[in-house]
Formats: C-alpha cells, sequence, structure tokens
C-alpha cells in the first residue's frame, strides 16, 4: 500500500482533509496526539475497526479508545455518565485522560472487545480533534506502533513500524506527553486507575476526593487474575534489548549499582546503555548514558523515544533508573516495569 505522509506543519489543510475522507470512507489513517500518535478509523464501522486490530497485530480481546471532539458526545458513547464521572471529564477533558463508561449501543462489540464499558478521551491536540470533526464520526485508535513495541511519539516511530500498511500519517511533531493517557474505571463510586498517564491519582484525588490504583498497574497480573484493564496483561512497552530497573535509596547507591552492573556487562560483551535522571548523570563516569531529564515528566517525555533508539543503536541491555512512583513517576514506572519484565534490582 501507498503510505501518503502530511506534514501539519506545512500542509495542514490537506492533510486533514485527505485523512478525514479516508476515515469517513471506513480506512485507517495515524494521527498524533498530545500522549502518543493514534492508529484511528471510525468507530461505528467494526469492518474498519477489525482492520485496527489486523495491522497492529492486537490481540482481538483488548479494547480500543475511542476519541471525540467535543464532552457533549460523550453521551453519545456512554449510555450511563454518572455524576463524579462528569467532574472528571469536565476537569481533565481536554486532556490525556480516558474515562471508562459503560457503552451505549452505538459502540461495535469490537471496539470495546465484547466489554459493557467503553474508554473515552477528547484529546488536548487541536489537530486531532479537527480531524475527527472533519471525519464526522468517532475515533476508535490504539497507540500507532506494531502491537509489542513501544508506543510512538514521532512521526517516525510510526513509519518504521506501520510504513506501508495505512494510506495516510499525520505529523504532527513530537508528542507533549510521550505517555498514553491515564485510563480510569469511572463506573463505580470511587474512580480506578486502570492505567496511570498524564493526568495523576494526585489531580484524580483532588477532584474525586478519593481514588483507586488497580493492582496490575505496578504488578503483574497473579495467576488466573482477571486484567480489568485487558492492555495490562501483554508484556508491552518492549524494546528488543533487555531492560533491567534499578531503584536505590540515594543517588550514590544507584551510581554504585548501575556502574558495575554496566562494568559486569561490558565484561561480557554486552552494550550496555544507562537511561537516568540528572541526579547520577554526573557519577557514571564514562559509561554510556543519557539523561532523561529531571522530573518525572521529562522522563516520561522521552523514555518511549529512548527505548526505540536504544534498539536502533543495537544495545543488548538497558539500565534505567527507577523514578519512584508519586506524580508522573506512577506512569513511568508501569511503562517500564513491563518493559522489564517485572525485573527491578532495589539497593
Ligand atoms: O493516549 C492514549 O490513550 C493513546 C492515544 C492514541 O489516544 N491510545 C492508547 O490506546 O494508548 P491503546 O489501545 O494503546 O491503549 C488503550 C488501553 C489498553 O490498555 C486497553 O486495555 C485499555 O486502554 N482500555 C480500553 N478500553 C477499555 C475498557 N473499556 N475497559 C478497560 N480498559 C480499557
Ligand atoms: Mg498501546
Amino acid at each position: 500500500m501507498n503510505t501518503r505522509i502530511y506534514d501539519l506543519k506545512t500542509e495542514y489543510e490537506q492533510g486533514l482533509n485527505e485523512a478525514a475522507r479516508v476515515v469517513a470512507k471506513g480506512g485507517l489513517v495515524v494521527m498524533p496526539t498530545e500522549t502518543v500518535y493514534g492508529l484511528g478509523a471510525n468507530a461505528a464501522d467494526p469492518h474498519a475497526v477489525r482492520h485496527i486490530f489486523e495491522v497492529k497485530g492486537r490481540p482481538q480481546d483488548n479494547p480500543l479508545i475511542v476519541h471525540i471532539c467535543d464532552i457533549s458526545q460523550a453521551w453519545i458513547a456512554a449510555r450511563e455518565i454518572s455524576p463524579l464521572a462528569e467532574r472528571l471529564m469536565r476537569r481533565f477533558w481536554p486532556g490525556p485522560f480516558t474515562a471508562v463508561l459503560k457503552k451505549s449501543r452505538l459502540i461495535p462489540d469490537v471496539v470495546s472487545a465484547g466489554l459493557e464499558t467503553v474508554g473515552v478521551r477528547l484529546p488536548a491536540l487541536e489537530c486531532a480533534r479537527e480531524l475527527i470533526r472533519r471525519s464526522g464520526c468517532m475515533i476508535a485508535a490504539p497507540s500507532a506502533n506494531l502491537s509489542g513495541r513501544p508506543s510512538p511519539t514521532r512521526a517516525a516511530h510510526v513509519i518504521r513500524d506501520l510504513y506501508g500498511r495505512v494510506p495516510v500519517i499525520l505529523d504532527g511533531g513530537e508528542s507533549g506527553v510521550g505517555v498514553e493517557s491515564t485510563v480510569c474505571d469511572l463506573t463505580g463510586e470511587v474512580p480506578v486507575i486502570l492505567r496511570p498517564g498524564g493526568i495523576t491519582a494526585e489531580m484524580i484525588k483532588e477532584e474525586a476526593g478519593d481514588v483507586r490504583i488497580a493492582h496490575a498497574v505496578l504488578n503483574g497480573l497473579a495467576e488466573g487474575e482477571k486484567a480489568a484493564s485487558p492492555g495490562m496483561k501483554y508484556k508491552h512497552y518492549s524494546p528488543k534489548a533487555k531492560v533491567t530497573v534499578v531503584e536505590a535509596e540515594n543517588a550514590d547507591k544507584l551510581a554504585n549499582e548501575l556502574n558495575l552492573l554496566y562494568d559486569k556487562n561490558v565484561c561480557q560483551g554486552r552494550r550496555t546503555l544507562i537511561l537516568c535522571a540528572s541526579d547520577v548523570a554526573g557519577l557514571l563516569g564514562e559509561r554510556e548514558h543519557k539523561c532523561m531529564g529531571d522530573t518525572p515528566e521529562q522522563i516520561a517525555h522521552s523514555m518511549f523515544d529512548e527505548l526505540r533508539l536504544a534498539d536502533e543503536n543495537g544495545i543488548d541491555e538497558i539500565l534505567f533508573e527507577a523514578t519512584g512512583t508519586e506524580g508522573m513517576g506512577l506512569a513511568v514506572m508501569n511503562r517500564v516495569i513491563r518493559a522489564a519484565g517485572f525485573d527491578v534490582i532495589k539497593v
């Protein structure tokens, strides 16, 4: 298939109109959002949605998020929205917040993977909302990576994974947040975070008074445990390199452990990269490392890009500094411990 790539900086009108036309006709397009790039199709068209699963190689039991361009459309996608759910949607939309609500009959089963609920999101990026508006339908979209690969935060990542498999890629530059939206179950009395993201547990608690974090966010599923969010059960966000997360009480201990692990690897001929924050960057000597920033927000912004880059550079093992689980740290840890297959070294 011939893939057309539009740079929204210079080809905004042409790109959006073409993408909207493709979506309206039942095709697939890649759209930028403030979190990660999405692979979208008309949410009401089961045939188009099935095609998303095929192109990504996504397991059939993993539901898709429905993207809307106006808060009122939530009442089309959902059949019941509690006052608390509405309050949270008003507070955090548009933005990286996905509300899991009881689904309406307009949402095909293939979108919700047979669940009674649907994830609904109003993205903050204006061009994403404009695409939804122009296509005249709600857009179901998972992240635009091949299943199992890190989510794409740049058009170049999408081109690597999906070039020749989709007719249109809209290049909206680098995603701001860098990790996917917070998925929050709003069907009960207390909001439950199924996947942490740009809207933090602390922010939700401030608005709702209470919040719960699903066990699977930081833990693998126990044998036989059912995932509240099916996406949690897959080994996600995996680069080809082995990933090891290292956590320590202070920067000195952390640097000692990272240096030891690094040197051991190098003696065994394994190319190693340390991905860290600025607190230890100065304590690693000449060892190959990349400082992702000072804050969990900065780390979230660049982590998927760094994981992909490490693969391109033939890195065998990534040593990743744990961020802690406060604020955006929870979203970073949720992704990286999955990439690591839950292999966390604590010193
Ligand atoms: O930021 C994002 O959320 C991006 C952009 C493109 O919007 N989308 C995204 O979609 O990350 P995806 O499909 O890669 O991840 C959706 C996650 C999966 O873990 C899925 O299991 C969960 O949301 N999910 C979707 N609908 C759900 C539902 N009804 N109940 C529970 N979990 C749901
Ligand atoms: Mg995904």
